[in-house]
């Protein structure tokens, strides 16, 4: 069955003003945790250059599809079933880019580790991470103001432990916020 989110409605075009520069480069875009669908038809429609891969847990599946289906679109592709926590990672081939909101800060701490390292084997050479959601730096919430902001973390070398992470000026950025924090290699 279809379900929306409000809040995909009101974010997708913060997110798209930063994916649109992350994600210049054609070709295939992960997208970890689809939720309701909403995102990756939007996405794939205003980014026709790049093919978008759902993925979630079986039962987001089925309104991911019922979103696609109405899209018509050829560029957004059927729901993968990926449990960051599990094995089902995609094996046959690499990823441009990895996309996730909004799903990092429900996860346990072990299910992020394992989502990045599932990430670190999926990315090709060059290939950006963006990630979407809440964030703690050094144990403390970032601002809600801030945490709208997209947060596109570009992977130097996915084989090479070592991310930095810098947010440009999104469409509403309250303010401009780099870091740098070290990843180890799956
Ligand atoms: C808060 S929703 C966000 C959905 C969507 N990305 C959005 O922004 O609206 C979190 C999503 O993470 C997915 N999720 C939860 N645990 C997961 C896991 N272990 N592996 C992959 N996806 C997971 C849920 O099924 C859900 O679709």
């Amino acid at each position: 069955m279809k379900q929306y989110s409000d809040a995909c409605d009101q974010n997708r075009d913060p997110i798209l003003a930063i994916i649109g520069d992350v994600f210049r480069t054609a070709g295939h875009v992960l997208e970890i945790g689809s939720g309701t669908g909403q995102h990756a038809v939007y996405f794939a429609r205003h980014l026709a250059h790049l093919q978008w891969q759902t993925s979630d847990l079986p039962s987001s599946h089925a309104s991911i599809r019922a979103w696609i289906d109405e899209a018509g679109l050829d560029n957004v592709l059927p729901p993968l079933t990926l449990d960051v926590a599990a094995s089902g990672w995609p094996a046959d081939r690499l990823f441009a880019g990895v996309f996730s909101a909004n799903t990092t800060h429900i996860m346990s701490w072990p299910m992020v580790e394992s989502m990045f390292a599932g990430i670190g084997r999926v990315l090709q050479d060059g290939a950006s991470l963006c990630l979407y959601g809440p964030f703690n730096y050094d144990s403390a919430s970032m601002d809600p103001s801030i945490m709208a902001t997209p947060t596109p973390v570009r992977a130097t070398n996915a084989s090479t432990p070592g991310c930095r992470t810098a947010i440009p000026p999104a469409a509403y950025a309250i303010s401009r916020i780099s870091t740098h924090w070290r990843m180890s290699a799956a």
